[in-house]
């Protein structure tokens, strides 16, 4: 477990129309998810002069922009999902912040956003945590936790097609739920064939919400077909399986193996995907991070040697696999959970800090 003093200088604005107590209990009560935001955000300005400057906690509201800003037009936004963990002392720990940091820069230069220091997004987010305490649920509150989203936008106006010179970088926070409503139950995915998500030498590999605008007629052509989510397929074959566009996905043997398609720069690469990567190998599991076809997970259903499916990331945690359909059939996966529900558990003590943190994942936050 570690700690780093905090060695940005944020500028505190209170909101003086604070949620109450009791309108606080009201909505840990049943969050749901990213309905709810705090009394606070975080804010750091960017300019191609200035470098980051105006760092700054202020009352949760609306931003103004110019209706010109180039995150309007061209999409120059990337962004995180991280959560912060009541532990049953009452202390506030994150998970592997700075697995978050690095890839927020990652995706910045992908999407041609200035990188921001580790500790600058330490700080943004300890800042904004430790006003917002309150809305931390408790630890006997199950699974619930305060979702962070760090985010980053080109703020110029203007409608040149170059990267932005003024840019945002901001952290809000909703308490969180189950993601899916009605709360942990396997959930049914489609096989996206009109739509990639990812091509290679795209931006699969960065968080930036094109990512996710692109994924969303498959979602309602999921939906349409009676399915929760989509699984998208390598854009040059058509037979890989990727990701979901919001989690990653792993595959249980009966023999004991694990295994989750490999990062080829199309797909985006979980915090929670990689560290379940490292419980299972403590485990003693045989773990294959390869590419692995359609073909592979319906056959492998069909014959029993695929035990379990589970989709995992930030916001969901790790989510049962129960069926996969695509447009003329669909296989029913086994009712067995055993290996999904038992990482789960696993990697939920950690972060509550049921459970020795022996990697040293956790980072305390107040
Ligand atoms: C997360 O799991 O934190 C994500 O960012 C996925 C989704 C909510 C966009």
């Amino acid at each position: 477990m570690t700690t780093t003093p905090t060695s940005t200088s944020f500028a505190v604005t209170e909101n003086d129309g604070r949620a109450t107590p009791e309108q606080i209990a009201a909505v840990l009560e049943n969050p749901g998810f990213g309905a709810h935001f705090t009394d606070h955000m975080a804010m750091i300005d960017w300019s191609k002069g200035e470098g980051w400057h105006d760092a700054r906690v202020v009352p949760y509201g609306p931003l103004q922009l110019d209706p010109s800003a180039a995150v309007f037009h061209y999409g120059q936004e990337i962004f995180e999902g991280m959560k912060a963990y009541r532990h049953a002392d009452g202390t506030v720990w994150t998970f592997r912040p700075e697995r978050n940091a690095e890839r927020l820069n990652n995706s910045a230069r992908r999407l041609a956003l200035p990188e921001l220091p580790p500790t600058m997004f330490l700080d943004a987010i300890r800042e904004v945590v430790t006003i917002d305490q309150a809305w931390v649920p408790s630890a006997e509150s199950g699974e619930t936790s305060l979702y962070l989203r760090p985010f980053m936008i080109a703020t110029e106006h203007g409608l040149g097609v170059r990267p932005s010179n003024e840019v945002l970088f901001s952290v809000i926070c909703s308490p969180a739920g189950a993601y899916f409503t009605g709360g942990l139950k396997p959930v049914s995915l489609w096989v996206s064939e009109l739509y990639a998500r990812a091509a290679p030498g795209g931006t699969g590999e960065a968080k930036c919400g094109g990512n996710y605008a692109a994924s969303l007629a498959s979602q309602a052509e999921g939906i349409e077909n009676g399915c929760d989510q989509v699984v998208f397929l390598d854009a040059l074959e058509h037979r890989y399986v990727e990701e979901l566009g919001g989690m990653n996905l792993f595959f249980v043997y009966a023999d004991g193996r694990l295994v989750t398609p490999e990062l080829t720069g199309t797909i985006l690469p979980g915090v929670t995907r990689s560290s379940l990567l490292e419980l299972a190998r403590e485990r003693g599991m045989q773990v294959e991070e390869r590419r692995f076809t359609i073909d592979e997970w319906r056959d492998g259903v069909a014959s029993g040697e695929i035990s379990e499916v589970f989709a995992c990331g930030t916001a969901a945690v790790i989510t049962p696999v129960g069926r996969l359909a695509w447009k003329g059939g669909e296989v029913t996966m086994p009712d067995r959970h055993e290996v999904t529900m038992s990482l789960r558990e696993e990697l939920l003590d950690i972060q509550y800090g049921r459970a020795e943190d022996r990697h040293g994942w956790l980072y305390q936050l107040v």
